[in-house]
């Protein structure tokens, strides 16, 4: 039979560009005394804050469903991609699929295809599958079936050990999703380099050799790790500033969206416990521990990038937990997991359902209840808005936010006035921050 190519991308130019870069605008010197050194030119020149918070991830309600599925070998990375969600092992690929884990076979006719794929070390979402970096060759998974990608001769021989994809048409408005490209960050035995479509950059930073431990570029700037030491790369000035901040060893990076534009929140996950960087650039340190208590170490990330959530597995001594992560706050504990394993990858699903891999076993969490504005989100304007805007009382304008259309119109709106504090109006029951935030992520399906 033969198997269609899938190409992950026509590297048509191999661009090298080395980016000079120096020590940064502020050192933040740990040797007392005098001010803030040299280099404060340019407009942006303020330090850099972290603010530290402690405290336990916020318990969810009711621990969600769940059941498990078994397959070869130990899990070393995960993925999605629409209704694709993927497990790589020591051994090979696996399809996780609502009711089974089944291994994806290698097909193709190159002469010198593998017939295994060999030790995965990273997956990441790619045009509208999965590109899986293995020991034996760089592979596409889609349609249940892995054939070699097209970037293999390029890619592979760099050594490859980590992506991260971010999948965004860089050029267009946002209405238009049209020509959504995949923009991959790769970390490589020789260091770190982009893809872009048509294009490999390798990045340099003054001082760092080797492979970062985690990097995530966005269209502008470019975020690399090398243990606790990162960096804000302005990719279009070639200058990387070194984040003096007691931040932890940082081993991911990742955003609560699959497009992660510019002035989206940023996530960490570190030895110490969640980093947060907000738009603004500040960023904040949940320790995930009580105060004096050393920080808890944040394993993994998993996005639902159709619900724009973002998760993580926790590793609390003893009490591993998976939890759902909430702009400029505490993360939310989704469920508690067996003490006795460690959560090797994490993934969501088409579902939003979430999947949690350790040694030979797949867990999924039925998570995915679809958020739709007749189930989830009229009831709670219903609750805290319908009470004076249904009938204009009070003084207030009529606004039907039961009404679907209407809600499209006016939602706009209704978020900055939630957003500011404004509404509802002081003395009345406030809008609980999960419920605008169920709206906040309602809004980016806009599901009836
Ligand atoms: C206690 C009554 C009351 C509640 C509850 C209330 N509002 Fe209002 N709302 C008002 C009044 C009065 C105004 C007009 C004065 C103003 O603009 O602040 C108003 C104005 C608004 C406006 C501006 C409308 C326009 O056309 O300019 C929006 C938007 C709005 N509210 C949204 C909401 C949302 C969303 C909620 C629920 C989270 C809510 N309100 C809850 C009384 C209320």
């Amino acid at each position: 039979m033969h198997a269609r190519a899938r190409t992950v991308a026509i590297l048509a130019v191999l661009v090298v560009l080395a980016a000079a870069c120096g020590p940064g605008k502020s050192g933040a010197s740990t040797a007392g005394a005098g001010g803030d050194g040299a280099g404060g030119d340019g407009a942006g020149g303020e330090a850099r804050s972290l603010t530290i918070v402690h405290g336990a991830p916020v318990a969810a309600g009711s621990v969600p469903e769940h059941m498990s599925f078994a397959f070869n070998g130990y899990a070393s990375a995960a993925g999605m991609r629409g209704n694709l969600t993927v497990v790589g092992t020591g051994i090979g690929v696996y399809e996780a699929a609502i009711d089974a884990v089944t291994a994806l076979p290698i097909v193709g006719s190159e002469p010198d295809l593998a017939s295994e794929t060999g030790h995965v070390y990273a997956l990441a979402a790619y045009d509208d599958g999965i590109v899986v970096a293995a020991e034996n060759g760089l592979f596409f998974a889609k349609n249940g079936v892995l054939t070699r990608s097209g970037g293999h001769d390029v890619l592979h021989p760099l050594g490859l050990r980590g992506m991260t994809a971010r999948i965004a048409d860089e050029d267009a408005d946002e209405d238009d999703k049209g020509s959504e490209e995949t923009h991959l960050t790769l970390r490589t035995v020789n260091g770190l380099y982009e893809l872009e479509p048509g294009e490999l950059r390798a990045w340099t930073i003054a001082d760092e050799s080797g492979m970062p431990s985690a990097a995530f570029a966005q269209r502008d700037v470019l975020f690399a790790a090398w243990g606790s030491r990162l960096y804000e790369v302005d990719k279009a000035a070639g200058l990387a500033e070194l984040i003096a901040l007691e931040l932890g060893d940082i081993h991911e990076i990742a955003c609560a969206t699959q497009a992660c534009a510019p002035g989206t929140s940023l996530y960490f996950a570190t030895d110490r416990g969640l980093v947060e960087r907000s738009p603004a650039g500040e960023y904040t340190r949940y320790t995930l521990a009580a105060e004096g208590q050393p920080g808890v170490r944040v394993a993994t990330f998993a996005l639902d990038g159709k619900k724009s959530r973002l998760y993580a597995v926790t590793e609390a001594e003893g009490a591993p937990a998976l939890v759902r992560i909430m702009a400029g706050a505490l993360p939310e504990e989704v469920t508690p997991l067996d003490p006795s394993t460690m959560a090797n990858a994490s993934a969501a699903d088409g579902e939003g359902n979430m999947w949690v891999f350790t040694g030979g076993t797949a867990k999924r969490f039925a998570t995915g209840k679809p958020l739709g504005f007749a189930s989830d989100i009229a009831p709670i304007f219903g609750e805290y808005c319908s009470t004076c805007h249904g009938e204009g009382i009070k003084g207030a304008p009529t606004i039907d936010y039961s009404d679907y259309d209407v809600m499209l119109s006016k939602a706009n709106i209704a978020l900055k006035r939630i957003t500011d504090g404004s509404m509802p109006p002081p003395n009345n029951p406030p809008m609980p921050k999960e419920q605008a935030q169920l709206f906040v992520d309602w809004l980016a399906t806009k599901a009836p």
